[in-house]
């Protein structure tokens, strides 16, 4: 048997986490015959709730799970690390921007990052899930200068099964017959959700996804807005932000990661630009469509960009630039990378956004 992965979820005793953690501890993400060590970082007032979930996780006696380390320590959560989920956020409320939360939020990535800067292995795959993830997630990547900018990666991957969801509904098929959708630049309300390079499965045969819904008023309006809104609509009936399907689409994203993307697929991710792919401007993670192999992404390059679409990636590309700014000048962090700061252990992160 291999070695174990040594797997850090951070916020692992909140709702996400909650159903996020059993599928990582099966297998669902690393592979059926991969080993396990859990990681679980939470701030200090969680630890006797972060205690149930360990002994959850223990009497679920799984094969794979090799060993459950709950700590509120940066220098222990982020030791050594394969791969790190970066759930461990305030989320928002009814009402609320996912921005709202930016100056909550980013400082905790801040340390993270150094933390991941000081404590990981510099291979470590991460994840950022926490709001506004795109932008904690440059945050994380720029407080880490020692670690590559392509290990960091933020989560759209909600809004892409979102948008394929969408389009299997209408077409009353099963989601697993659409492929290729695209979610561009912020998971937030102005990120596009654009299916001009989208493939519907009918009777074995790919249709472009405009020709199997045949509806073009809808693909280009409540589609979109349902998508965009999506989370807000969650959050609006539970009281409480998505959960569920964003611990099944963290699944998605990381075992993609360690596995690769299917031949003639492409899924969606936020990742660093260059400034090199469809005009979107540098030094923002921004969600393109992206294919893994050997664990690394690759842009899909070279697909073909309407007005209509032009539009709406540059309208969520200037709010990621807004949004970076506004973090840098909270944080005092430059646009190139830094030196390492003094590390800030959880209780300073909430201390600090409270
Ligand atoms: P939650 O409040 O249920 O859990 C968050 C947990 O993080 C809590 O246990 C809290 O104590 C912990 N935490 C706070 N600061 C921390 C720190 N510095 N270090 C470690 N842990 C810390 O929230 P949730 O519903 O699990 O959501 C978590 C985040 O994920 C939110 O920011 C939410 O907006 C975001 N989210 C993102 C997506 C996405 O698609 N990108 C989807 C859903 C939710
Ligand atoms: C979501 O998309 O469900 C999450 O990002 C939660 C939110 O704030 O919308």
């Amino acid at each position: 048997m291999a070695e174990p992965v040594r797997v850090l979820v951070t916020g692992a005793a909140g709702q996400i986490a909650y159903s996020l953690l059993y599928s990582i501890a099966k297998g669902d993400v690393f592979g059926k015959d991969q080993p396990i060590a859990l990681v679980l970082l939470d701030i200090a007032p969680m630890m006797p709730v972060l205690e149930g979930v360990v002994m959850e996780l223990q009497d679920c006696a799984l094969p794979l799970l090799r060993e459950v380390i709950p700590t509120d320590k940066g220098e222990v959560a982020f030791k050594d690390l394969d791969a790190a989920i970066l759930v461990g956020s305030m989320p928002r409320r009814d009402g609320m921007e996912r921005k709202d939360l930016l100056k909550a939020n980013v400082a905790i990535f801040k340390s993270q990052g150094e933390s991941l800067d000081k404590y990981a292995k510099k291979t470590v795959k991460v994840l950022v899930v926490g709001n506004p993830a795109n932008t904690n997630c440059l945050i994380a990547a720029k407080s880490a200068p020692s670690i590559p900018k392509e290990n960091f990666s933020c989560l759209t991957r909600l809004d892409h099964n979102r948008a394929s969801s969408q389009v299997a509904m209408r077409c009353g098929i099963s989601a697993e017959f659409v492929k290729n959708v695209i979610i561009w630049g912020n998971h937030s309300s102005t990120q596009y959700p654009d299916v001009h390079h989208c493939k519907v499965n009918k009777q074995g045969k790919d249709v472009a996804c405009f020709d199997a819904v045949k509806d073009e008023a809808w693909l280009k309006g409540d589609f979109i807005s349902t998508v965009q809104q999506r989370g807000a609509a969650v959050i609006k009936a539970r009281k409480l932000s998505s959960a569920m399907s964003a611990a099944k689409a963290i699944c998605d994203h990381m075992r993609d990661i360690w596995t690769g993307t299917q031949e003639g697929n492409f899924i969606s991710m936020g990742v660093y630009s260059t400034g090199n792919s469809y005009g979107v401007p540098e030094d923002l993670i921004y969600s393109f469509p992206v294919t893994i192999k050997d664990k690394t992404w690759k842009i899909v390059d070279g697909l073909a960009i309407n007005d209509f679409s032009r539009a709406k990636m540059d309208a969520t590309a200037a709010e990621l630039v807004e949004e970076r700014d506004t973090a840098v000048s909270f944080l005092g962090v430059t646009t190139e990378p830094q030196p390492s700061a003094p590390h800030l252990d959880a209780q300073e992160n909430l201390e600090a956004r409270l």
